[in-house]
């Protein structure tokens, strides 16, 4: 037997051991038992909270929570981004009667999007900009209260789930006159569909300051502009598609001035992605630290390279968080060596889910901490998929180091440092791959940990006693569970193909 077979049999040998006994963890069966339970659990608040009492078919409430907080409304970011999941449901369907239920939502979506976006409201109307508004009431009328706005991330976020649907209709044979008369057509001016209002509209303000994601500061932020670069990336392609070249250039365009001035996020002294650059220091914001810069990679990534999940500054922004967040929240300090670490949205965040203010303590949220688990799965997926994979930054090393302290230490395959300009070659990237499967798996099981028998999930979890907070039923906190497994199961898949079979 060669040298390398034999290096083969032995990499497979110890792959096997280290996958099985991972899998004799109590730990771990306590997650496999919950993991099915809880996506039952969270189709059924996804669904509960589509088409809800006093809405008009196609809305979607943020949370089934009138009063403290009052998230009655249709968000247009919380919306997408539960309509991307149901997208991806109708991508699976096989039986007729369900792929027609899935289609017949996503039409009324759309329609509930026609109306809205020829709502005028404080924010302006289909023409002056009245697409940045942050949400509507069900009924399809206009928020007209007081409120952060502009908001840029719905409009990218919900042509990004419109396109979708659309790509996949025509696949299944719709109509492609449906697809022009109220997704796309280049024929009209004010635009009369809702997908080329939303390019439009995202094609002209993108440069301008907006509220982010969580609607407290007035700047550019990372999460809008990856968000918003990823919508004119694939509207190029999609107007493409439909024939109107102009309007594809047009996007296209956009999409390259954006990505030339995205280099602006990356600070190379701290080797992280900035979530703004033009926040006021001295403010809450003032770390310019944020994991929703982790979730624009995982709702904005337009699969080009372009900051991956991979990204050295990415990674490191990555473990950076999870060192902020260990310490900060006192329910982290206590949890078991089981369990990952629950994240917020921003270290100095001082809304607590019901009130907002000068001494208010944020705390950890569902959908930022699935979010932390999802960008593991993706990472292990990747990890999993190269041949070899140079170190090319020192800004790899932090998170490779953590893994290798709690993972690697008595692993005689794994060197006990690594090095920018060295190579890492299958067997290692696998014993990576796998780490971080189980850093992923930690921070679920750290989420089953705070939700109780019933499986409903809120927007946060107490900071000191980890019992949830917040508004109930958060449609977000859902769909981060159902994406979150959703990566899982690709990730472990992909190990298995990648890894024990070689
Ligand atoms: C949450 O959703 C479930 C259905 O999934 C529903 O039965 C329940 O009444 C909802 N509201 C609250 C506050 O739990
Ligand atoms: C929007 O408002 C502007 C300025 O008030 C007005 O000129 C225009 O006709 C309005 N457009 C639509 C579509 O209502
Ligand atoms: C929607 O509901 C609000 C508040 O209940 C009401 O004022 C408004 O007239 C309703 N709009 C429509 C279109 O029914
Ligand atoms: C690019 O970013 C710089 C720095 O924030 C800003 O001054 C400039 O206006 C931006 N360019 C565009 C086209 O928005
Ligand atoms: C099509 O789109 C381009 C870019 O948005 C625009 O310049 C052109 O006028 C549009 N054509 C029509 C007929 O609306
Ligand atoms: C990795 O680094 C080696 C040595 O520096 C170099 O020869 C090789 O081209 C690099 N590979 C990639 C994919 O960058
Ligand atoms: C997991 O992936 C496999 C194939 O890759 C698929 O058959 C299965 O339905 C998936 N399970 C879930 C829960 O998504």
């Amino acid at each position: 037997m060669s040298v390398s077979r034999l290096n083969k049999l032995v990499f497979l040998v110890l792959l096997i051991v280290l996958f099985h006994s991972s899998y004799a963890q109590p730990w771990k069966e306590s997650l496999e038992e919950w993991i099915p339970k809880e996506m039952e659990r969270s189709f059924q608040g996804i669904f509960y909270n589509i088409d809800p009492p006093g809405g008009i078919p196609g809305s979607v409430t943020a949370a089934d929570s009138h009063y403290q907080p009052d998230y009655y409304y249709n968000w247009i970011r919380d919306a997408a981004i539960t309509m991307d999941v149901v997208v991806t449901l109708y991508e699976r369907a096989t039986e007729p009667a369900q792929v027609k239920k899935l289609e017949d939502i996503l039409k009324s979506y759309v329609h509930y999007n026609y109306i809205i976006q020829r709502t005028p409201n404080p924010t302006g109307n289909l023409t002056t900009g009245g697409l940045g508004a942050a949400h509507y009431l069900l009924n399809g009328s206009a928020f007209t209260g007081p409120w952060c706005s502009v908001e840029n991330d719905g409009p990218a976020l919900r042509a990004v789930a419109v396109m979708r649907f659309a790509k996949e209709y025509l696949r299944r044979h719709g109509d492609l006159s449906y697809v022009k008369k109220w997704i796309f057509n280049n024929e009209t001016h004010p635009p009369t569909t809702v997908t080329r209002a939303d390019l439009d509209y995202i094609a002209k303000v993108w440069p301008d300051p907006c509220c982010g994601p969580w609607e407290t500061f007035f700047v550019v932020h990372f999460w809008d502009q990856l968000l918003v670069r990823k919508a004119l990336l694939q509207g190029s392609k999609f107007a493409e598609m439909l024939g109107y070249m102009d309007a594809s250039s047009y996007y296209l365009k956009q999409a390259k001035e954006l990505t030339s001035n995205m280099s602006k996020f990356i600070s190379h002294v701290h080797g992280v992605v900035l979530e703004s650059i033009d926040a006021p220091r001295d403010t809450i914001h003032e770390t310019f630290m944020d994991t929703s810069t982790i979730l624009a990679v995982l709702y904005g990534y337009n699969d080009d390279g372009f900051y991956a999940p991979e990204n050295p500054y990415v990674m490191n922004t990555a473990n950076l968080l999870r060192l902020i967040y260990k310490d900060l929240f006192p329910v982290n300090r206590r949890r078991t060596t089981d369990e990952g670490v629950l994240f917020g949205r921003f270290p100095n965040d001082n809304y607590d889910g019901i009130a907002t203010g000068n001494g208010v303590k944020g705390n950890p949220w569902f959908l930022c901490t699935l979010g932390m688990a999802r960008y593991y799965f993706e990472l292990a997926k990747r990890f999993s998929e190269y041949a070899t994979l140079n170190i090319s930054s020192r800004w790899m090393l932090p998170l490779l180091e953590h893994l290798q302290t709690s993972y690697f230490k008595l692993n005689p395959s794994m060197p006990s440092t690594f090095h920018v300009g060295e190579t890492l070659q299958k067997p290692q990237l696998c014993q990576i791959a796998q780490a971080l499967l189980t850093e992923a798996d930690k921070i679920l099981y750290s989420v089953y940990r705070h939700v109780p028998d019933s499986g409903m999930l809120t927007e946060e979890i107490n900071r000191y006693t980890g019992f949830e907070q917040g508004a109930k039923n958060l449609t977000w906190s859902y769909d981060s569970f159902v994406t979150a497994v959703w990566s899982r199961n690709y990730s472990f898949n992909t190990f298995r193909t990648n890894c024990v079979l070689v």
